[in-house]
């Protein structure tokens, strides 16, 4: 990996901040956006910009191939079939929210169940919340162990114990507090013995993790291009073929019907029929740069070039004695966070003092309140990775962490 070349395509990079360097350590809140991300906004914009499916002129046929062609782009990268199996939605959360209320309002009785964890991100609580309240359907649980990670056999005692009831087993791949990385194929193979459906939250993981659905077993993945290098406002739910034709509409409106009368309405073909009204076409196109810049640089090389830096910073922030990092300690099973408190100093105070030193970093809970509800503690700050930091970075970060402590403890 050519750092300074990767490092020279990101322009926010050069931007000062209290007049020092910026280290953004706030990467799995969303990334930063490489040149070739910002400037096809532009060429959007200034070549092809129109409206799509609906126009027989040029530039809406241009769009429409662009918009429809980043479905393929997005289909390949996670080993789908094809565009059919990719709806673009906003963001992860909506890609959940849109499998709660298309496949869950449609299969779910009351009681049936769907088992998240402990670990979960709120986007992956509340949409089952939200019909727990209406559907009357219920959601357990798998415990987080002491080391971080879900406790597996827990979680087959959860799945086997209500077996004719379990619909679904729903769970992130990376989590967003911890790092754990969480064994995919063996969850989805215990969800489909006994004949669950699983989801997977790829939000923390596609940036760092090849994934491919069909190898991994998963039925439902949601994910964000703002946390992979890409435009906000971009997200892909992908389901299979079978389980996209079963589903009914969750919205309805403009491009996701083939015909309407009075009485009946037709949905469009796949994957159109879940993206009503005009999309995020600017930025579903832009996607796309995002995916090759990670093709290009090679998944396996980020999560390598990550890996040193977790390794590099859990050393750092160990030989402190004083700051408690949560989360697995082997690196084996952690990947793109550190979450940490440092006794005596809250963690948003911590993140205001590293902002006065150009440090970006997260404190509070992260939209993983529950979680923290069980690691007893309300907040945490947490650093994490992208492919443009460096171990300097984390010198600075340290550095500055250090100076925040002294001053506060003074
Ligand atoms: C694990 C996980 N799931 C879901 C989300 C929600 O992503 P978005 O806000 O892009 O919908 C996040 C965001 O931080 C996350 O870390």
């Amino acid at each position: 990996m050519d750092q300074t070349k990767i490092n020279s395509q990101f322009p926010i990079l050069k931007r000062k901040v209290n007049g020092k360097r910026l280290v953004y350590l706030d990467n799995a809140a969303t990334t930063q956006k490489p040149d070739r991300v910002i400037d096809a906004l532009k060429v959007f914009y200034s070549r092809h910009n129109s409206n799509i499916h609906r126009g027989l002129h040029t530039l809406s046929v241009e769009a429409s191939d662009l918009y429809e062609g980043a479905h393929d782009v997005a289909a390949e990268f996670i080993g789908a079939k094809g565009r059919e199996e990719v709806v673009f939605t906003r963001n992860t959360t909506e890609s959940i929210n849109l499998v709660a209320n298309a496949w869950g309002r449609k299969v779910l009785r009351k009681n049936d169940i769907v088992v998240i964890s402990e670990m979960e991100h709120h986007s992956n609580i509340i949409p089952w919340m939200i019909l727990g309240k209406s559907l009357g359907i219920r959601i357990e649980r798998i415990p987080v162990d002491n080391y971080g990670k879900l406790d597996l056999d827990e979680c087959y005692r959860i799945l086997t114990k209500n077996r004719r009831r379990v619909k679904l087993l729903s769970i992130v791949h990376v989590s967003n507090v911890l790092g754990t990385v969480n064994p995919v194929k063996q969850l989805s193979e215990m969800a489909h013995d006994i004949g669950a459906l699983f989801m997977l939250d790829a939000a923390q993981s596609a940036a760092r993790v090849k994934i491919n659905v069909e190898a991994m077993g998963v039925d439902f993945l949601a994910l964000s291009s703002h946390k992979m290098y890409g435009p906000t406002g971009i997200g892909v739910l992908y389901a299979g073929r079978d389980l996209m034709e079963e589903m009914d509409p969750w919205m309805g409106g403009g491009d996701m019907v083939r015909r309407v009368t009075n009485e009946e309405f037709e949905p469009a073909d796949l994957p159109w029929k879940f993206e009503a009204g005009t999309p995020n076409i600017a930025d579903g196109v832009v996607y796309t740069e995002a995916i090759r810049f990670i093709q290009e640089i090679g998944l396996d090389s980020i999560a390598e070039h990550e890996r040193q830096l977790i390794s590099y910073a859990m050393g750092k922030l160990q030989g402190l004695g004083w700051v408690k990092i949560y989360g697995p300690q082997d690196l084996a099973s952690r990947m793109g966070v550190i979450s940490f408190t440092v006794d005596g100093v809250h963690p948003h105070d911590l993140s205001s003092l590293l902002d006065d030193e150009a440090v970006a970093i997260r404190a509070g809970h992260h939209c993983a309140m529950p979680l923290h509800i069980k690691l007893g503690t309300p907040a945490t700050a947490r650093i994490s990775f992208a492919v443009y930091n460096t171990k300097e970075d984390i010198d600075a970060f340290v550095e500055a962490l250090k100076n925040a402590r002294s001053t506060f403890l003074k």
